[in-house]
């Protein structure tokens, strides 16, 4: 098996709106992820209904104090338990965590002159814990997290003068944290508009007639785009030897049969994927595209200079989530779907399922590897990999999670394939390395972590640590440096 890099960044992925908790507290302002509700006996293919929220339901969020219906403003308590989270991950070897910074600790709105100092110092604290421990912090910048004023005032991303505020708030963190923080992402999953307007690019979808949503999400993604550009610029101008990521899903979409039709349509779905990183990548938009707006009549308000600036600041590397691949074919009749929240599709026969839905399919992951070093020869990194499920207590009081040792055993080793093919991976952080509160479901019971919470559904609990089995297994991994599994 091929050896991983000598620096081979191992560790785990979080983002903070669904572990600090800590929702009003400091001067928080709030966010859309504060919105998004707890809903008991959720249908799992209904989770779209999870994503759409309307503004009545705004409206119902922006009264409420409950931190248990809307569970990601209780988290897991990250805000004041990170020493203790980071001595755990410090304890399994940790060369990396990937946190986000939530804008509304820094800007509550998104509007004020001034930053708020107490967000600023609760980051500052927790950069300096991580480097004290040896773990380099991997920073994203917009994780499902913006100012709810913004939604409600501009539109979210769709109204240009955004782009300005989320500049505002980079300078504000390049500047305090220079030194600190040397690898970043601009937005989390921005290939993911389309599937989830709310959470992304907070657009509440019943305040715009359906016809104009798809311009309208396309205007708002571009105006992503050219922030994330800026923001790499500015990065640059105060650290410059830090490094900018971009971050998409890579949602692997294989054909049913040889049937050549069914070879389009994954074609084009596989590149509709590609679509986000090559703008962040190539620095422009690829063809393909244009036509798609010529040919439905969409309009977007490119700015004097954007087209330059794409193509001026690309992303240094490419980061990606990886859980699952999907299966397409042009006739779905009678056969089989699977829907997780990612994507959604007709069962794949060689492949397992969770109990969520999602297809596991770690050659998919080596596929993912070579695929991306093909079309743009700069280093990956794995930003999000990992298997959600329910864990339970042994009468010892052990958690036997061998099912995620399973798969991530097998995920690592198809790291090592890729690597064998002289793909370049910077690093590895599986997705919520600590139990966590979900994005789609907002369920604590849909687990990915090494280390077990104690904390329900309905928010009871006294969310004590417990490190899991698999816990003792990811730490001889990194010791090992991925020689063994
Ligand atoms: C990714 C997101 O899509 O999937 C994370 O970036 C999310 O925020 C992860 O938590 C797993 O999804 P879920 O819905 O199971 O939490």
């Amino acid at each position: 098996m091929k050896k991983f890099p000598k620096n081979f960044l191992w560790g785990g992925a979080t983002a903070a709106n669904q572990c600090e908790g800590a929702w009003n507290v400091d001067g928080k302002g709030l966010s859309v992820a504060d919105c998004t509700r707890y809903r008991k006996n959720l249908d799992i293919a209904d989770y779209k209904a999870q994503h759409n929220i309307s503004s009545q339901e705004i409206l119902e969020a922006m009264e409420s104090q409950d931190s248990n219906k809307y569970a990601k403003r209780h988290g897991i308590d990250f805000y004041h338990r990170y020493i203790e989270d980071l001595d755990l991950f410090q304890e399994m070897g940790f060369k990396t965590l990937r946190v986000s910074i939530q804008w509304t600790r820094i800007y509550p709105t998104g509007l004020e002159e001034q930053p708020n100092e107490s967000g600023l110092i609760f980051y500052e604290n927790l950069f300096k814990a991580m480097n004290e421990r040896g773990i380099e912090p991997l920073v994203t910048l917009h994780h499902y997290e913006m100012p709810l004023y913004l939604t409600n005032h501009f539109d979210g991303w769709y109204q240009r003068e955004v782009i300005d505020l989320f500049l505002k708030f980079c300078k504000t963190v390049f500047e305090r944290y220079q030194g600190m923080v040397k690898y970043w992402l601009t937005f989390n999953e921005i290939d993911s508009v389309f599937r989830h307007p709310f959470t992304t690019i907070g657009l509440v979808e019943d305040r715009y007639p359906s016809e104009k949503l798809e311009e309208i999400i396309y205007q708002s993604v571009h105006n992503q785009f050219v922030a994330s550009s800026l923001a790499t610029k500015m990065l640059k101008e105060y650290m410059p030897t830090a490094q900018m990521g971009c971050m998409i899903t890579r949602t692997l979409t294989y054909p049913e049969d040889c049937n050549p039709q069914n070879i389009l349509l994954a074609l084009n779905d596989n590149r509709k994927n590609y679509f986000y990183s090559d703008v962040q990548i190539r620095g422009e938009y690829p063809k393909h595209i244009k036509n798609e707006w010529k040919r439905k009549g969409i309009h977007i308000d490119f700015g004097d200079n954007d087209e330059q600036i794409l193509k001026d600041y690309p992303a240094d590397f490419v980061s990606f989530s990886y859980y699952m691949s999907r299966v397409v074919s042009v006739d779905i009749s009678n056969k089989e779907q699977v829907s997780g929240n990612i994507s959604s599709g007709i069962k794949n026969p060689y492949l397992a399922t969770s109990e969520w839905d999602w297809q596991i399919d770690p050659t998919g992951l080596t596929i993912s590897l070579i695929e991306l070093y093909d079309r743009y020869e700069k280093p990956l990194f794995i930003v999000e990999n990992g298997l959600g499920c329910r864990d339970k207590f042994e009468s010892d009081g052990s958690i036997q999670d061998d099912y995620r040792i399973d798969y991530f055993r097998s995920h690592i080793q198809s790291i090592a394939n890729a690597l064998e093919q002289g793909v370049e991976v910077m690093g590895y952080t599986p997705w919520g390395c600590i139990d966590m509160v979900s994005m789609s479901t907002c369920q604590m019971t849909k687990r990915y972590g090494f280390i077990h919470v104690d904390l329900d559904d309905d928010g009871n609990g006294s969310y004590k640590r417990t490190r899991k089995k698999s816990f003792y297994w990811y730490k001889k991994v990194i010791a090992s440096n991925g020689e063994d599994l």
